[in-house]
């Protein structure tokens, strides 16, 4: 398959050979799924967002969604905030981990509690904000290379993702990332890839595109379509890390491979291996629940995902509300991947 090519993208100080990145998802990102997610070949990925405010007032919980497993790469940290001097701040301490590849800004998030307050997509209704925050957070990153996730505009009569990335630009972004909704939509309906094509154009930085992938063929789709330098994935990647794998496999001309019940198997046990040694790095005081359940809690969602299309996922779904260990959760996941598919993927 001749034309699947993608091409390594500097980004600022950065290079990034492949530059197709797991997109940042609350609740779902943390550095379990992302490292999972980079070894199925995903070129890098980001933080779920972190509050600037949290992480100045040094919030404890705050702080944990900046952990990353260890040879994590290439990893991004995304703060959100509307106080350019918060962010700024929030930016330091970021850079003082050690641990971040890129800082990105989210100005996209349609929460009506963060929107609300001016932040994330907030900002998409204050353009000199965006580009404030965008010029001191370049100032406090140093030789980090910082990058902006927005949307393509608030709502139908609002689409001024134009304005908006002008403004990031000449504060210093050195790429953006367009996920072609607008934030009244959240995460529903169409994507418009024109007007991601529209910003490719307009733009000097690099941009990535995001919404409307579904398979790997997408990514290059996209490209074809869009001109985009990169892509991001979101909602795709979540039970099936493999994609990034498949994305690989198309570029090289390779047909992607269905991954095996053993696949399956192995990457759960995995997830759930890592989502417990992140969550031991906390203080006890802070998990109410422990380790073991906590981890169990937060894999529920990922196994809807995982195990989505096995005959007996009802009789598991069913469990998920209850509390239950890591050895009984995985023993009832071994028992439905163990009744096989309804059809083959
Ligand atoms: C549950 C969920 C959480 C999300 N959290 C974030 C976030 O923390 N930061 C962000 O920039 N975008 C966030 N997003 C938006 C995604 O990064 C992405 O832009 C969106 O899902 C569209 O891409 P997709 O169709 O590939 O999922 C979130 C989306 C979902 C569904």
């Amino acid at each position: 398959m001749s034309g699947f090519q993608l091409q390594p993208v500097r980004v600022g100080s950065l290079v990034v050979e492949w530059p197709v990145f797991l997109a940042p998802m609350a609740g779902y990102t943390d550095g379990a799924f992302r490292s999972l997610c980079l070894e199925q070949g995903c070129g890098g990925g980001v933080t779920e967002m972190v509050s600037s405010q949290g992480l100045v007032r040094n919030h404890a919980r705050t702080k944990h969604l900046l952990d990353t497993v260890e040879g994590e790469r290439v990893v991004g940290a995304q703060l959100y905030g509307s106080d350019p001097a918060v962010m700024a701040a929030a930016a330091e301490l970021v850079v003082a981990t050690g641990r971040f590849a890129f800082i990105d800004i989210n100005a996209g998030c349609p929460m009506p509690k963060i929107r609300n307050r001016g932040d994330g997509a907030g900002l998409m209704r204050n353009p000199a904000r965006m580009a404030e925050i965008t010029r001191q957070v370049k100032a406090a990153a140093g030789a980090l290379p910082v990058t902006v996730k927005t949307r393509i505009g608030w709502d139908a009569d609002c689409v001024n993702v134009l304005e908006t990335t002008a403004g990031v630009e000449a504060a210093g972004a050195d790429a953006i990332c367009v996920h072609g909704r607008v934030a009244r939509v959240r995460h529903s309906g169409p994507v418009a890839w024109d007007v991601i094509a529209e910003v490719k154009a307009a733009r000097r930085v690099p941009v990535f595109g995001n919404g409307g992938v579904r398979v790997a063929e997408d990514v290059f789709r996209m490209v074809a379509e869009t001109g985009v330098d990169g892509v991001m994935i979101g909602r795709p990647a979540l039970g099936n890390p493999w994609l990034f794998r498949d994305i690989r496999d198309v570029a090289a001309g390779r047909e992607p491979r269905a991954p095996s019940v053993e696949d399956v198997r192995a990457m759960i046990h995995e997830h759930m291996r890592r989502e417990m040694e992140l969550l031991g790095r906390r203080r006890a005081k802070d998990l109410r629940l422990g380790v073991d359940l906590t981890a169990c809690l937060m894999l529920r969602a990922h196994l809807v995902r995982y195990l989505r299309g096995f005959r007996a996922f009802g009789a598991l779904a069913r469990t998920l509300e209850q509390r239950q260990d890591s050895a009984t959760l995985l023993g009832r996941v071994d028992e439905v991947l163990a009744s096989g598919r309804k059809c083959e993927r």
